[in-house]
């Protein structure tokens, strides 16, 4: 059984995913331990406490400094000790010495075909802000391991969306959920969970 750590700051949408997935046994042999966000009033928090599982959150407003919030965030995760983390619209830096502890069992899901609109500054709407504004056709969805660039790490999964005349970023944001991170984000979590990446 792989235990997992899904790392939350807003909406939880695919969050939502991971858990009806599991549900519906799209993804196997896997137990979401904890939810951990960085924002109290982040609605990922209600998801979990509706599914049953357990959730904490670890602001960095709590805490004087950047190192402190680090070491209690990095306290955190090792009291939960994850098979897996999956950062799922999470939008904190990862402290180094996590990523250097948890090296290849950090993934995350991101909004566009990297290495297209990625990297520092590119999250959330804005990614598709950016893709509007270039004029790109085909954009998507990327599942990726964690290292310590910016979107930077090894490619899991990756899955197009056609871009639509006329779209706003907003719909473009819901069409690359629907079509793409809500379906590869699991499929990447069960690959892993049943030795199959
Ligand atoms: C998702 O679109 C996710 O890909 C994006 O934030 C959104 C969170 O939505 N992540 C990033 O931009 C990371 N760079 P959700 O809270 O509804 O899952």
């Amino acid at each position: 059984m792989l235990n997992i750590l899904v790392c939350v700051s807003g909406g939880g949408t695919n969050l939502q995913a991971i858990i009806d997935a599991i549900n519906e046994g799209k993804i196997r042999n896997t137990k979401i331990k904890c939810v951990i966000s960085n924002n109290e009033g982040a609605f990922a928090l209600e998801r979990a406490k509706n599914a049953g599982i357990d959730a904490a959150c670890v602001s960095p407003k709590s805490y004087e400094t950047r190192e402190a919030f680090n070491k209690a965030f990095l306290d955190k995760v090792n009291e939960i000790n994850p098979d897996l983390i999956v950062l799922a619209g999470f939008l904190v830096v990862i402290p180094p010495a996590m990523i250097e502890q948890y090296r290849g069992k950090i993934i995350n899901i991101h909004p566009s075909l990297i290495p297209s609109f990625c990297g520092t500054g590119y999250y959330g709407l804005k990614v598709h802000e950016k893709a509007l504004e270039r004029g790109v056709k085909v954009t998507g969805a990327t599942v990726h391991f964690v290292d310590e660039g910016t979107d930077t790490g090894p490619i899991i999964l990756q899955k197009a969306v056609n871009v639509e005349k006329g779209d706003t970023p907003k719909q473009l944001q819901q069409r690359v959920m629907e079509q793409a991170e809500w379906i590869i984000l699991p499929q990447a979590i069960d690959m892993i969970a049943n030795n199959e990446l």
